[in-house]
């Protein structure tokens, strides 16, 4: 079943993966909750009814292991970091329209109700199992209060998930070779009684549901093998005392020593949180339970609803609601996709319409590594004087949401740079410079039909980004809208028509102050603050979260006055200072750790901390080509003779390069990423029977290659002569 495209009727819930509260936020972990800020601020340009929620995620053995260890309850030590992320991710623009935590009472009361609902419904059942046990200290030893081998791929793993290895979700008393994390010596196990979710039961309702699911590949394509192989029933109880309290009035005995297993109440409280937000907006604002199909509303279709009791049959009817949209990282697809749908459909709730789960980020090509202090943090980030709107921008539009991200500050100075100052900030400043110097404000014309396209065209492909989940393409949207207005004000050069022909000039001002405009709406989700600025240089009344993209085609009205410029240039000595102060400080941690070989932060330490190269790469084309198909191609051996900078490009190079039968210009993309002055003499491998192309009024007669974002010159390994053919 397809979904309708956004904007919808049905109100919509954007949600991020709850942060654990027990450390601080690198600029790693921002990338999640930049995309579903960005996401959901578009989504409202759009026009969709949006609730952005989220929470922290109090409970679990994680922080309770590491409040242990530090002496304090794990009440006070999760409320500390809670506090934290509460005030942090307003200072990124991440505004939650709710930003709850998991401890608070409507997360317990929603979570009893659920897990109420599915006994009732008789999806939870108590099982004997082994769980291990520390015999000198007395007690269970829930998930991370043990650590062994994994027993699928044989690495070493923490208690319910292989976080080195294969990624699993681990049952409790699967691990091998148990060893307790309080004492250190080899658990025993034991036989203890928990209650399970029946998950095999929506074993057809998953494959149907993973059907009918959006968002990024990934989140469809991973669990299948989960879904459609042995689906095995989850245990949800730990004997613990943090967490909320298992709700079994006829097993009072055993269920006070139960809280539930933080997978549980973590996921409600995605619906917690949307109900507090319509307990300050109220209904006629935001109504949680239409958007989460809950049964107590009127303005959800009863009849197209499956009970409870019913969840399992009906697969390909989802129940009716609203479109929950989950933005996750992809070390937790398999709670978004499997065991959270099915409790949602076990207790008559609508289910997740889109996963979006991003790649992991690292730093300078190694991974983030918290223990080391080798990461950026984000209040770190902001100390250092820069705007949060420069990072929103990186992370944003930096890959494709599910690959992976290399951030350095050397990456992050040249797209800011060139993108956002070369690009963005130039258009804007010198369009609306002209404006107020030349016309006092903007020009009287209307807007021509070629630049009315071109906005329509960039709402088209913000529209489109929406509906295929691309935070990237929602950003580009507006770089690219910059750019063509960048070509459009070169072209026309209005500094020589203002004397000659004041009406010419005065058409591309006016259009150029509408391509602002556009470009203030447009930009808003992905750079919500230095939209701000230019819609109040714009002098347009309101706010420009407020509008819709229509607005981007509405005249504008106000008075623009002299602008200021948006974005600044980083100069390279500010990057050889941040790379130098991240490596000292790498260097003292590495030091302390030899000094303590004790350290015991590596155990919180997630799957994105890891000192791992995790680069993905694009899978291969699936359709082979024949070899006569591929001989087609000309390919030769050339050398750059001349590489000259494309003035006023941002990135383009004249090159001519001899391919021994002649030589040719080729216009290529590099100049941001190659030194022109040393490209002379490179040898290089041309398709020299490409069809020409005009690039910034260049004709480009050729094409050379180069692999990956680098632009990685491709080569010859030995002396082949310019204009040798390759194959
Ligand atoms: O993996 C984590 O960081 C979890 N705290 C995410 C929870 S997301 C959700 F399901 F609540
Ligand atoms: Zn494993």
């Amino acid at each position: 079943m397809s979904h309708e495209a956004f904007p919808t009727e049905d109100p919509a819930v954007v949600t991020c993966g709850l942060p654990y509260a027990n450390g601080d936020q690198h600029i790693g972990h921002l990338r999640t909750y930049v995309g579903g800020d960005t996401y959901s601020r578009a989504l409202e340009s759009l026009g969709q009814e949006t609730a952005f929620v989220c929470g922290s995620d109090m409970h679990g053995t994680a922080i309770a292991v590491t409040a242990q260890r530090e002496g304090v309850d794990p009440e006070t030590f999760a409320t500390e970091y809670h506090e934290q992320y509460e005030e942090l991710f307003p200072q990124f623009g991440i505004e939650f329209d709710n930003y709850g935590h998991t401890d608070d009472e409507t997360n317990h009361a929603t979570t009893r109700e659920f897990v109420r609902t599915l006994a009732e419904a008789g999806y939870v059942e108590e099982r004997e199992i082994e769980v291990a046990y520390d015999p000198t200290a007395e007690q269970s030893l829930p998930d991370r209060f043990v650590e062994g081998t994994c027993p699928y791929c044989g690495e070493h793993a923490r208690g319910d998930e292989c976080d080195e290895g294969c990624g699993r979700h681990l049952e409790p008393g699967e691990i091998e070779d148990p060893v307790s994390t309080i004492t250190g010596n080899p658990a025993e196990y034991r036989e203890q009684t928990h209650k399970f979710f029946r998950v095999s039961d929506f074993q057809a309702y998953l494959s149907a549901f993973l059907d009918r699911l959006e968002g990024t590949d990934n989140a469809q394509s991973q669990p299948r093998e989960w879904v459609e192989g042995e689906l095995r029933d989850w245990c949800i109880t730990r004997e613990m005392d943090w967490g909320v309290d298992y709700p079994a009035e006829d097993d009072e005995e055993r269920a006070a020593d139960l809280v539930l297993y933080v997978w549980v109440d973590a996921p409600i409280e995605y619906v917690s949180s949307t109900k507090q937000y319509t307990e300050r907006v109220g209904e006629a604002t935001f109504d949680w339970a239409e958007a989460w199909g809950a049964s107590d509303t009127d303005t959800v279709d009863e009849e197209a609803r499956t009970p409870p009791a019913a969840a399992t049959t009906n697969v390909d009817s989802p129940n009716p609601g609203g479109e929950i949209v989950h933005v996750i990282g992809r070390d937790i697809i398999q709670h978004h996709t499997v065991f959270w749908p099915a409790m949602l459909r076990g207790v008559g709730y609508t289910e997740p319409r889109a996963v979006m789960a991003s790649g992991f980020m690292t730093l300078g090509g190694k991974g983030f590594s918290t223990s080391r202090n080798r990461a950026v943090w984000a209040r770190e980030y902001l100390a250092e004087g820069f705007h949060p709107d420069l990072l929103r921008y990186y992370l944003a539009t930096n890959g494709a949401f599910q690959r992976d991200v290399d951030f350095s500050w050397e990456k992050f100075r040249e797209r800011v740079n060139t993108e956002l100052v070369g690009t963005v900030g130039n258009f804007l400043y010198r369009s609306l410079l002209f404006a107020d110097r030349n016309f006092e404000g903007v020009p009287e014309a209307d807007l021509s039909p070629a630049v009315r396209e071109r906005i329509e065209e960039a709402i088209t492909a913000f529209r489109e980004g929406v509906n295929d989940y691309s935070i990237r393409a929602v950003g580009e949207a507006t770089t690219a809208l910059a750019r063509f207005g960048n070509e459009y004000i070169q072209r026309e050069e209005p500094w020589n028509l203002v004397d000659e022909d004041e009406a010419a000039a005065r058409q591309v001002i006016a259009d150029c102050v509408q391509l602002a405009k556009a470009v203030a709406v447009l930009f808003e989700p992905v750079a919500p603050h230095k939209s701000e600025q230019l819609w109040a240089q714009l002098d347009e009344d309101g706010s420009v979260h407020e509008v819709t993209t229509d607005a981007a085609l509405e005249p504008v009205e106000g008075d623009l006055g002299e602008p200021t410029e948006l974005f600044e240039k980083i100069e390279a000595e500010r990057v050889e200072e941040l790379n130098q102060k991240l490596e000292d400080r790498v260097a003292d941690a590495t030091d302390e750790e030899s000094d303590d070989d004790s350290d015991a932060t590596e155990t919180q330490e997630s799957p994105d901390d890891e000192e791992t190269d995790v680069t993905e790469f694009e899978p291969i084309a699936a359709d082979r080509v024949g070899f006569e198909e591929f001989e087609e191609l000309d390919l030769r051996v050339g050398e750059i003779t001349v590489a000259d900078p494309v003035e006023d490009a941002d990135d383009l190079v004249r090159l001519e390069v001899d391919i021994g039968v002649e030589t040719r210009q080729v216009v290529a993309g590099i100049k941001q990423l190659h030194d022109t002055e040393e490209l002379p003499g490179t040898k290089v491998v041309v398709v020299a029977n490409l069809e020409k192309a005009e690039l910034f009024g260049l004709e480009s007669d050729g094409m050379v290659l180069a692999a990956g974002e680098q632009a990685d010159l491709l080569t010859t390994h030995g002396d082949a002569e310019p204009g040798t053919k390759v194959r």
